[in-house]
């Protein structure tokens, strides 16, 4: 039987839909793609991504156009980062397309719970990789599970497309310079867990993170990039410790597009007083715009918009962005897989 769904009014969480897709790392390579309707995985007590966090993930997004056709968002980038997330965190790295073709596969699998192109929902991807065989001393297992699941999603920070309050939290550090932060490994967002709770019971959206080194340098938000608009300028902090996020580099490609300037360097956090506009940009929260920042410990406050709505440079931003996606605009770096 058909379940009922109001599309337009879904929100970022989980939901079964029918099939995954598996392989399985052992013997020193790669299996076959197995699909599966299971929500289940059933591993070794001493798995290395339960006890010594082998493991990483990625997110990106499937699209149904007024064409009835279903895109896909620059895969081939998601599949380099989690190679590199995979050499990162010394996990068996995929074979070269494997990737793709699970996201392919699963997709079309799932192919019913892709949104309609009206409800500007989205059918969420969800690929993880993870370490199960057995050890008790630190060092990488010999067993690695990938597992691609789907879900339909509306917008990660509630509301959609209004802009929202962030926070600086001086007493915690979601990365270190040298450590995990530029790969999308697990325990990241373990770190980012009590600041992100104790920042949404204070009523922000999220966490905005210094660099863990000065605390001087805006790196990210929890779960996205930052970027801020200064006249004619797209601004983006550049640090060892953030996620090169695909959407921020799309958003940059976009932006120089559009006529603009793009910078990508160190951003101090006193810049935050000259921005136009700024926002928050991923996979899951596209382009979420921020209105203030407060700096809690400090006790200074960052007023960038007067109120929730979002300015006029994020808002074409954001269009732009959803309008390739959704296959409304030319593809014209060919950042878009449609499944003919
Ligand atoms: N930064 C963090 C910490 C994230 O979890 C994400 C989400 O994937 C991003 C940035 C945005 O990356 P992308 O645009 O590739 O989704
Ligand atoms: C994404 O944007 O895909 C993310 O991974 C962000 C968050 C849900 C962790």
């Amino acid at each position: 039987m058909e379940e009922q769904i109001d599309w337009s009014s879904l929100s970022f969480g989980y939901r079964k839909t029918d099939y995954n897709v598996r392989c399985t790392f052992e013997n020193g390579k790669w299996g076959e793609l197995r699909v599966s309707d299971s929500e289940e995985v059933t591993m070794h007590m001493a798995a290395t991504c339960l006890h010594y966090g082998q493991a990483g993930f990625e997110g990106m997004k499937a699209f149904r156009g007024k064409d009835g056709k279903i895109r896909v968002f620059r895969m081939d980038e998601n599949a380099k980062r989690l190679q590199s997330t995979c050499n990162g965190i010394l996990m068996a790295p995929l074979p070269d397309g494997l990737f793709e073709e699970a996201v392919k596969k699963v997709v079309k699998l799932n192919e019913r719970w892709v949104p309609p192109y009206e409800s500007g929902a989205s059918l969420y991807i969800r690929p993880v990789l993870f370490g199960t065989g057995a050890q008790v001393g630190v060092h990488p297992a010999d067993k690695y599970e990938f597992i691609v699941f789907v879900m339909p999603v509306g917008p990660y920070f509630k509301d959609g497309f209004k802009a929202t309050p962030c926070c600086i939290l001086r007493h915690y550090d979601r990365a270190a310079p040298y450590g995990t932060g530029r790969w999308k490994v697990g325990g990241n967002y373990a770190a980012s867990l009590v600041p992100g709770t104790k920042a949404h019971e204070m009523g922000y959206s999220a966490v905005l993170y210094l660099d863990a080194r000065s605390k001087k340098f805006i790196d990210e938000a929890g779960p996205a990039n930052f970027f801020g608009i200064e006249g004619n300028k797209y601004v983006t902090p550049d640090s060892e410790s953030i996620l090169p996020s695909i959407t921020n580099k799309s958003l940059m490609q976009i932006a120089r597009d559009l006529g603009m300037e793009v910078e990508q360097r160190p951003m101090p956090e006193e810049e935050l007083s000259k921005l136009d506009e700024a926002a928050m940009c991923g996979t899951a929260a596209v382009v979420a715009p921020i209105y203030k920042v407060d700096d809690l410990d400090e006790n200074k406050t960052y007023q960038i918009l007067p109120d929730a709505k979002p300015g006029p440079v994020c808002t074409k931003l954001y269009e732009t962005l959803r309008a390739i996606q959704y296959g409304d605009l030319e593809d014209k770096h060919g950042w878009v897989y449609v499944f003919e």
